[in-house]
């Protein structure tokens, strides 16, 4: 397969990115016109920012798996789509060819049918990284439904959130998943979500680690059982679904400065097309190529890069389902070696942990196969950076810093591999279509190089969201009406003198941890959970493997025990309600909160102080009570 929108040097990114700017739409109908439709587009774009209301590809009609699967059957059927390297490294991998995925799609799509589901329908999906999880993703979109896939790490209050608020009716999960030496329940896990949700119609439940589950009767079926009913009906295809360019492929919940995740809508046509373009480009994707994303499938990042972005492309994708560093911390390396990979997508907190073992787990391995690294998530420290360049790409793969979020849908900030030179610790350059500005505090944009500001987008691109899921104000609000005019994406950036964008990190309240996203506020309402907790601020600070680490300053009333054991039933209590990646890293007890008179929490104060930063703490004459901030300093952790 040979891609159309492939820019191939320097002076052809120039050439489409200024195209992309004078002429949007013949740039993007340009690219969207290398995809199967079963009806072109009137119109490749509507749209203003005030409500906001986007329309990329008016009255286009299509189905993504018909771009990820159909499509490819005649020229690479027998080409795997998916390689799938299991936990532990002694089990056998799996290797999925196009024509096995696409009829394990149609099946499970069946299944679906089978089981109510039907287009328009939310289905929650939680389970762990097996090939399953892919299969569910694509039968999902094969018929229309929309998928809300949630990560195997939250907690069960946090999947009777999100099924609330999408009102999903199905579910599909796993009875559990091996994570490095862990076992995670997660069949389990849903049954405790399920408790208090009447209105979920079937669990589909695939079987991973054999652990006992309990299956209740008329709503808990198999996934193997139900594959044996479809397949004794026949016919073992599933016509794709005709979808509008527009129709929501998919709801992922993501943390915001508020208590409450927010569900991110993309819509079919404009994900499928930024999506593919933006993985061919930034990584320079060659038919053959073997991509390696290490993400899991519950994040923004698995979806795009593991599944949608490499499938409609053609490519084979890579899904591991363990952990960088079990057995050993070679894990990686060991995979890269035994596949052959070429491009490998991956952390900083991956790579900074790593890094921390030393070389040893690296020598041994043939690391030669490798033409492309990649990060994600967050920024990465220049030393990390050089670390990966020499011991993991030994100086001759460039390293793509990726800037993007769940909203954007892909990379929008990026050098491309070979094509645009990189930089440390920058993500580069935009990618054509993409058009980046920085704001001052009042919106006024920020003209020429070396200057930094708020990081805004001003013209939107085909994979935006489109909303956020039943409450489209909430949308207008948190992204188009801080600046008028201008999607603001919530992190600071400098662009140096070349006008390379560096992201400097999230100006809002929230935390960037081991790359996941969570509000401060998220991480409060757990803490505030507690019966014995008064109150409580959580402030992020700088941490040498996650990024940053989570700083809780707690006021507790009666104490049952010593500070050490309150300190673990705080922590119990985040895990219960959101999941153990909530988990503060440091909780201070204190008397009370640095306060204005108006009761307004001074965060700075707090922040500075979990920086361990105890001179320059600015003005704290508007304190109600100014000595609180002696004793914040003096019991610092
Ligand atoms: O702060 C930015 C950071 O991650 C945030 C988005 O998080 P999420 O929606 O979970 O998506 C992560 C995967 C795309 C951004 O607002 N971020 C992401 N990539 C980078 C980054 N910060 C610096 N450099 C990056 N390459």
């Amino acid at each position: 397969m040979s891609y159309s929108f492939q820019i191939k040097d320097a002076a052809g990114y120039q050439s489409a990115y200024k195209k992309s700017v004078s002429d949007p739409e013949g740039f993007w109908g340009d690219v969207a016109s290398s995809f199967y439709w079963r009806k072109k587009w009137d119109k490749v774009l509507d749209w203003n920012f005030k409500e906001p209301n986007i329309k990329w590809f008016v009255n286009g009609k299509l189905n993504i798996t018909e771009n990820c699967l159909d499509r490819h059957l005649g020229t690479l059927g027998n080409r795997p789509a998916i390689i799938w390297e299991p936990n532990d490294p002694e089990e056998h991998h799996r290797v999925i060819t196009y024509r096995d995925l696409y009829n394990k799609v149609s099946q499970f799509a069946n299944v679906l049918k089978n089981n109510g589901v039907k287009k328009g329908d939310r289905v929650c999906i939680y389970m762990g990284m097996i090939p399953e999880l892919a299969i569910a993703v694509l039968a999902c979109a094969r018929i229309g439904a929309i998928h809300s896939v949630v990560f195997g790490g939250f907690s069960a209050q946090s999947i009777a959130d999100r099924l609330y608020d999408a009102n999903a009716e199905y579910i599909i999960t796993c009875d559990g998943a091996f994570r490095g030496n862990k076992d995670i329940p997660l069949k389990s896990v849903i049954d405790d979500a399920l408790v208090g949700c009447r209105f979920v119609k079937k669990v589909i439940v695939a079987t991973r680690t054999r652990t006992p589950v309990s299956m209740l009767k008329g709503r808990d079926v198999w996934w193997e059982d139900e594959i044996k009913k479809v397949e004794t009906m026949g016919n073992p295809d599933c016509p794709a679904e005709e979808m509008d360019a527009e129709d929501p492929l998919f709801i992922l919940y993501t943390s915001g400065s508020t208590g409450k995740p927010k569900g991110v809508v993309h819509s079919c046509a404009g994900y499928m097309v930024y999506t593919t373009y933006s993985f061919v480009n930034v990584f320079q994707y060659q038919p053959g190529d073997i991509h390696f994303c290490t993400a899991d499938i519950g994040w923004i990042t698995g979806h795009s890069y593991i599944v949608y972005g490499p499938l409609a492309a053609g490519a084979t994708t890579l899904m591991f389902e363990g952990v960088p560093t079990w057995p050993d911390a070679g894990r990686f390396w060991d995979i890269i070696d035994k596949y052959k990979v070429n491009i490998l997508y991956t952390a900083p907190t991956a790579i900074r942990s790593l890094m921390g073992f030393g070389l040893g787990p690296v020598q041994g391995h043939d690391l030669s196969s490798l033409k492309v690294l990649g990060t994600v998530g967050e920024p990465i420290n220049e030393e990390a950076w050089h670390w990966y360049d020499e011991h993991i790409g030994k100086k001759r793969c460039p390293i793509v810093d990726t800037w993007w979020q769940t909203e954007t849908g892909g990379v929008l900030i990026s050098n491309m591999a070979g094509i645009t030179p990189g930089k440390p610790a920058h993500a580069t350059l935009p990618l054509p279509g993409v058009q980046p500005v920085l704001v001052d505090e009042k919106g006024v944009e920020l003209e020429g190089n070396g200057v930094s500001g708020n990081l805004c987008i001003k013209h939107p691109w085909p994979s935006i969201l489109r909303t956020t899921y039943g409450d489209h104000e909430r949308c207008r609000v948190n992204y188009f009406a801080t600046y008028e005019n201008m999607y603001f994406t919530g992190d600071g950036a400098l662009r140096d003198e070349e006008g390379n964008y560096r992201i400097t990190g999230r100006v809002d309240d929230v935390l960037n941890v081991s790359g996941h996203r969570i509000g401060t506020a998220e991480v409060e309402n757990a803490i505030n959970m507690h019966a014995g907790v008064v109150e409580s601020a959580v402030v992020g600070y700088p941490h040498d493997i996650k990024g940053q680490g989570i700083y809780a300053y707690v006021v507790f009333g009666q104490m049952h025990g010593d500070e050490a054991l309150t300190r673990q039933d705080i922590l119990q209590t985040v895990t219960r309600v959101i999941g153990p990646i909530a988990k503060p890293d440091k909780i201070q007890f204190v008397s009370g909160l640095p306060k204005t008179r108006s009761g307004k929490i001074m965060r700075r104060i707090l922040r500075k102080v979990a920086e361990g930063e105890t001179e320059n703490l600015g003005d704290t004459s508007t304190l109600l009570d100014p000595g609180v901030v002696e004793e914040i300093k003096n019991g610092k952790i």
